[in-house]
């Protein structure tokens, strides 16, 4: 049985104070929990996930065969030195999940976990992002496509400079249009900013946004959430308006 966790805990509160209309507050233990558990290193992925993201030859690549241009954008990608992070890079981080997911991901920039795998969202703020996966009822890999504004890491984990995310948003571009998802979330500020040209997280964090027709929900970026477990409970809201578009409801807690 799956163990459960912050956002089971969310999901239940609000259940209940639905139902009662009484202001259910969590638990001493739950909000201690909730507001500054640790979150679990992401468990080392297996090698041939890691060779995958790295597009080593001879190592099938998950949904490839009916793919074939996702793949030739992740060798494009792999060589690219068209910014200053290329050269600096131990791994293009192209995408995780799936790219005939319905739901997609977009964060800012790979930190030193996904440079270190050459995938996204493998660090703490991965874990938490997997959680709150988790939590909308989707399965992260084959549910979801996740991507970043840049495919390179910036140097001590910096925000992508405006010349860098210029660079190398074409290559997102060209992801956004292959996934075709139903729904795109935006990770914080960053992907806001350089596909909206929008800035305001906080104001904008709730609010539907169209990039080219497809439904675009910002909340909080899993590191800020991180730093500011309060603000969980809003992007929550922001992923149950998410969920409402694929009708789903949060699992029920066993
Ligand atoms: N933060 C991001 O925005 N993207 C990642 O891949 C990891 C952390």
């Amino acid at each position: 049985m799956r163990k459960p966790d912050i956002f089971d805990e969310i999901i239940q509160c609000l259940k209940t104070s639905e139902k009662t209309g009484a202001d259910t507050s969590m638990s001493e233990a739950t909000l201690h929990d909730f507001y500054s558990a640790p979150v679990r290193k992401a468990a080392p992925r297996p090698q041939a996930q890691v060779a995958l993201a790295q597009n080593i030859q001879g190592v099938p690549p998950a949904y490839a065969p009916d793919l074939p241009e996702w793949e030739s954008l992740r060798t494009e990608c792999a060589a690219c030195m068209k910014c200053r992070l290329g050269p600096t890079r131990t791994n293009m981080v192209f995408a995780d999940g799936n790219p005939h997911a319905e739901l997609m991901f977009i964060g800012e920039g790979p930190g030193a976990d996904e440079d270190a795998t050459g995938v996204p969202f493998v660090g703490r703020a991965g874990e938490l992002l997997s959680r709150m996966i988790a939590a909308m009822t989707f399965d992260r890999k084959t549910e979801t496509c996740i991507a970043n504004i840049v495919k390179c890491r910036p140097p001590g984990n910096r925000n992508p400079a405006d010349d860098e995310a210029a660079a190398c948003m074409p290559y997102l571009k060209r992801q956004i249009a292959m996934v075709n998802p139903k729904v795109i979330v935006l990770l914080g500020a960053v992907p806001l900013l350089y596909l909206f040209n929008l800035k305001g997280i906080m104001r904008l964090r709730g609010r539907w946004l169209d990039y080219d027709g497809i439904p675009v929900m910002p909340t909080y970026h899993p590191a800020f959430l991180l730093r500011n477990p309060p603000a969980k409970k809003d992007a929550w809201a922001d992923l149950q308006a998410v969920m409402a578009v694929f009708g789903r409801k949060p699992a029920p807690r066993r």
